[in-house]
């Protein structure tokens, strides 16, 4: 009888630690992959293999450091042959497997290169995993305004006479980041501004996320590898055709020292690396590299062009240009802006989405963004080109008023890792007009901050974000359940 009991109650017990848990990840993603899509986001792979590439041996290429492979953290083997390879493609002297994309390369490199207390330039409209990475290396930073094209209603280059006036103003300054290309393919004359850097022996580093692709075509902006910078980023799963998450830290100079890097490459990253991204990448830089990969990058420039070529005959549309000498700026050009004049650009693409299942990347107020890559086909293209034809004729159209230059200037008052970890209190964004934020607005995508801590706050981001709320972008840093709620310092 005593043992009948305990039986029962062991039983009981096995049968608590059966829960079924629901699978709503998998559930989604198998629902999707059901839908066909024309596919203009990120990763760059767009679902589609390439010669080289066999998915199915993927189960048996997630390995660790054993017997015949290597460590990322102290490459001796495969790895680091691998990376040499990779290095004499980009023409560096060293590239380095990132596996927490160019964000983990972006804070890598900034702790590679300064100690905490140095004084960094970024250029405002970089990513938040420079804003973030220079809040870990605990740094001052300055900025620098790209300007404004107000014809093409873009944020544009960013100009020397920026960079040296704000050089003038600041005498100390160990590091500058810089965007190329920026979200919207602008590049600029990045050249001029490494020269100028490195004539005051500043260290250049180059956030070259939507970037790894140009150096595999001639007409495309040249690479930061080819114009001196000294550590470069690249998100290979954003241009490549390789898996979320995989990037690239070259290193092209002494400026920085190779050993540091490897260090905070082992300090910042997970002690299991995995070979997977490791090896998807490997491929996605040699099939890019190779014959194919470069005649069906060249290929779909060509579609583009075309593209371009009868979009800009009609009325109502317009394509950020091509065309160097139409702008002041060199662009890569494979980053599709389109805009159909009275449809605001969130809504364009939503009814991409909706009634033509053609995925574009980004929308800002006016533009939709699309990212093609050597994985597109020229039916994508085409498919795209009918789509926006017909919701010019068929959609309808509302007057929307001209955008000013939606970055906003920052006034910076504290520094940015002093105001991060400051005392602080919670108000809400009304409230919080002339007080230093402590948190970001950050609206996303594409992750560009709008005020950072250490910034006064103004009616400007009040604006600002009342006018991204009705348009549907979220907005990343502000808190509470109607996000109308800001971290701000405490002031002594
Ligand atoms: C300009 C830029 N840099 C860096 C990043 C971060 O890249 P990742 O997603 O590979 O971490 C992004 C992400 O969108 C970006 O747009």
């Amino acid at each position: 009888m005593l043992i009948l009991t305990y039986n029962i109650i062991i039983i009981k017990n096995i049968e608590k630690r059966y829960i079924d848990i629901k699978t709503p990840i998998y559930n989604k993603l198998k629902e999707l992959s059901q839908h066909q899509v024309v596919d203009f986001q990120f990763p760059g792979h767009r679902k589609r293999t390439f010669d080289g590439l066999d998915y199915n041996l993927l189960p048996m290429f997630d390995t660790t450091e054993t017997f015949g492979t290597d460590n990322l953290h102290s490459p001796e083997g495969i790895i680091e042959e691998s990376m040499e390879e990779i290095a004499r493609v980009y023409g560096v002297k060293h590239s380095l497997y990132v596996v927490n994309g160019s964000t983990g390369a972006l804070h890598i490199a900034l702790m590679s290169a300064t100690n905490p207390g140095d004084r960094i330039l970024i250029q405002r409209n970089s990513h938040i995993g420079v804003y973030n990475g220079a809040i870990l290396s605990g740094l001052d930073v300055e900025y620098l305004m790209p300007y404004y094209d107000q014809e093409n209603q873009v944020v544009g280059d960013l100009k020397k006479e920026e960079v040296l006036k704000v050089l003038s103003e600041n005498e100390d300054v160990k590091a500058i980041v810089l965007l190329h290309p920026s979200f919207y393919g602008i590049c600029g004359n990045l050249k001029e501004i490494i020269d100028i850097c490195h004539e005051r022996n500043i260290i250049v580093i180059v956030d070259e996320a939507h970037g790894p692709h140009m150096y595999f075509n001639d007409r495309l902006p040249k690479s930061a590898c080819e114009l001196g910078a000294d550590l470069i980023i690249h998100s290979s799963h954003k241009t490549l055709p390789a898996m979320t998450q995989t990037a690239l830290l070259h290193v092209n100079s002494d400026r920085v020292d190779i050993d540091d890097v490897r260090l905070m490459s082992r300090m910042l990253q997970t002690t299991s690396p995995s070979y997977i991204f490791m090896t998807n990448t490997e491929l996605a830089v040699n099939f890019t590299d190779s014959e194919n990969g470069r005649k069906r990058l060249s290929d779909i420039c060509e579609a583009i062009d075309e593209l371009e070529e009868k979009l800009s005959n009609v009325k109502g549309i317009h394509v950020l240009s091509r065309k160097q000498d139409e702008l002041f700026y060199s662009r890569d050009f494979t980053k599709l802006m389109i805009e159909i004049e009275g449809i605001k650009g969130a809504r364009l693409r939503n009814i991409l989405h909706e009634d033509y299942s053609i995925d574009m990347e980004y929308a800002d107020l006016r533009h939709v963004i699309g990212i093609v890559t050597l994985m597109n086909t020229r039916e994508d293209i085409v498919k795209l080109y009918e789509a926006i034809l017909d919701i010019n004729e068929n959609y309808e159209k509302i007057k929307i008023h001209e955008f000013e230059n939606p970055l906003i200037r920052p006034d910076v008052v504290m520094s940015i890792s002093k105001a991060f970890y400051a005392n602080s209190e919670i108000l809400k964004l009304e409230d919080a007009v002339g007080r230093i934020s402590a948190s970001y607005i950050n609206p996303y995508p594409p992750g560009i901050p709008q005020l950072a801590p250490g910034e006064r706050i103004t009616k400007e981001h009040l604006d600002l974000v009342k006018e991204l709320s009705e348009v549907g972008i979220s907005i990343v840093g502000l808190k509470g359940k109607d996000k109308n709620l800001i971290k701000v310092v405490v002031e002594e």
